[in-house]
């Protein structure tokens, strides 16, 4: 794995395909939800990330079997009959806030008193606000760390039905609060201030589970003590848009280039970014397949524009919320201001992502003005004409947007802390050289 990278600025072919591996916010729910499963589930894709594999884990040490086949690209789960079991010692998420806050409200619905950890950065996470709901629902959830964060220990069992809003549009605090309603006697209401991604949602539905969805709420009916039982299958996971967005966005840029995306997920509460890419000028064209599978999926082909600014805020950024740096990055390239507003919750991110980005633009030579919710560039900016090293901090969507900004730049770009792509897109680098992006090793 590539600790820097060295990105050449340019793009040695004009027109070109790529496939994504799998989408780790479906895998990572199946994995979890496979939990609720007689039999083997089995989880199909082209690549995991180690997000999926830290969530497999996870879910290994609370009891399931779980074997990846690599080569035929596929995660089997089998819980255990009595669905969850006590670990021994702290459960482990690696980098995986969806594992981390998700799994919270698997395990409070069961007598175990589980404690979840993380690496460095999801150690910084706040977790308040999936304790403040599972405490409302009646289990015992402390924060272990100052400042309410993980290690987050759950002492689970009998759970009333809440009506909850969110504080904050997040798929992760929605899908804990539905998760831990199976388990709960009676319904349950989740009020969004704004619509976020709704995979756990459509998983629920393929199950029949009695879920409706109306504008911002979500109702659900639990199963009461013991949760529900589920029928195990294979489910078919398309590739991460999120990944693919890196790959739309480096034809976006220059009139000449274009790309195919292929076999990307289509959910629409994950495709903002393509209205955000034609509102910018580029050209977009979706090839959808026949729609019939639970989510979405298809093929995007992007060609190249000289783009034109954009704000973005409000409604606009639950639905871009992963892709905010990649458009930040994109802005620079762009004709006037591009204006990102609303989106405080970057700063809680893997890393603080508008610190992040601001950073790695000002070393480029790109002005940058950071807001406490957002940011604002103007372009088209004069990138610096020497060789410069920015850092991801170890954040992979960091990291994936400046690598696709560097090969517009009018320097090589070395990117520190670069392997941490694998968290979403393994083998991230080398399929950006696939596509004639010069990579290279530095060391
Ligand atoms: C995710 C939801 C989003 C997103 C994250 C994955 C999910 O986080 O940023 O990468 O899988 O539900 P929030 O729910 O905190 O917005």
């Amino acid at each position: 794995m590539w600790r820097s990278v060295r990105i050449v600025p340019g793009w040695k072919h004009t027109e070109t395909v790529v496939s994504v591996p799998a989408d780790k916010s479906i895998v990572q729910r199946l994995l979890i939800m496979s939990l609720f499963c007689r039999g083997e589930t089995r989880i199909e894709g082209s690549g995991f990330g180690s997000d999926c594999i830290s969530t497999a884990r996870a879910v290994g040490m609370l009891g399931a079997e779980v074997r990846l086949e690599c080569l035929g690209g596929a995660i089997r789960v089998s819980p255990s009959p009595e669905g969850l079991v006590q670990p021994e010692g702290e459960v482990y998420l690696g980098n995986s806030g969806t594992g981390m806050r998700l799994l919270s409200g698997v395990v409070a619905g069961y007598p175990l008193d589980v404690t979840l950890t993380g690496d460095e950065s999801l150690m910084r996470r706040p977790m308040g606000r999936i304790a403040d709901p599972l405490r409302r629902m009646g289990a015992q959830v402390d924060l272990l760390g100052a400042g309410e964060r993980p290690p987050v220990r759950i002492r689970g069992g009998r759970l009333n039905p809440i009506r909850y809003e969110l504080p904050v549009a997040s798929a992760q605090v929605k899908s804990c609060i539905l998760l831990a309603a199976l388990f709960a006697e009676g319904e349950t209401e989740v009020i969004e201030p704004a619509p976020s991604r709704d995979h756990t949602e459509r998983i629920l539905m393929r199950w029949g589970v009695p879920i409706q969805c109306r504008g911002n709420s979500i109702r659900l009916r639990g199963y009461g003590r013991g949760g529900p039982h589920f029928p195990a299958g294979t489910w078919r996971v398309p590739g991460d848009f999120s990944s693919g967005a890196y790959f739309m966005a480096l034809a976006a840029a220059e009139p000449g280039r274009s790309i195919w995306v292929r076999q990307v997920g289509l959910n629409p509460s994950r495709i903002a970014f393509l209205e955000v890419l034609s509102r910018m000028g580029a050209e977009v064209t979706v090839d959808r397949e026949p729609e019939g599978e639970w989510e979405p999926a298809g093929s995007v082909h992007v060609s190249g524009q000289r783009l034109r600014s954009v704000e973005v805020s409000g409604e606009w950024i639950p639905r871009l919320i992963d892709e905010l740096p990649l458009l930040i990055a994109l802005g620079t390239l762009a004709e006037g201001h591009t204006i990102i507003r609303d989106a405080r919750e970057l700063r809680v991110k893997e890393c603080d992502r508008i610190a992040a980005m601001g950073e790695a633009l000002r070393r480029l030579g790109v002005e940058v003005q950071e807001f406490d919710d957002g940011m604002q560039v103007s372009g088209p900016a004069s990138f610096t004409r020497e060789e410069v090293v920015v850092d991801s901090q170890g954040d992979h969507r960091i990291a994936m947007s400046l690598a696709v900004l560097a090969s517009y730049a009018k320097a090589p770009v070395v990117i520190r802390n670069a392997a941490c792509s694998e968290i979403s897109c393994p083998g991230f680098w080398e399929l950006l050289s696939s596509c004639g992006v010069s990579v290279e090793d530095a060391g």
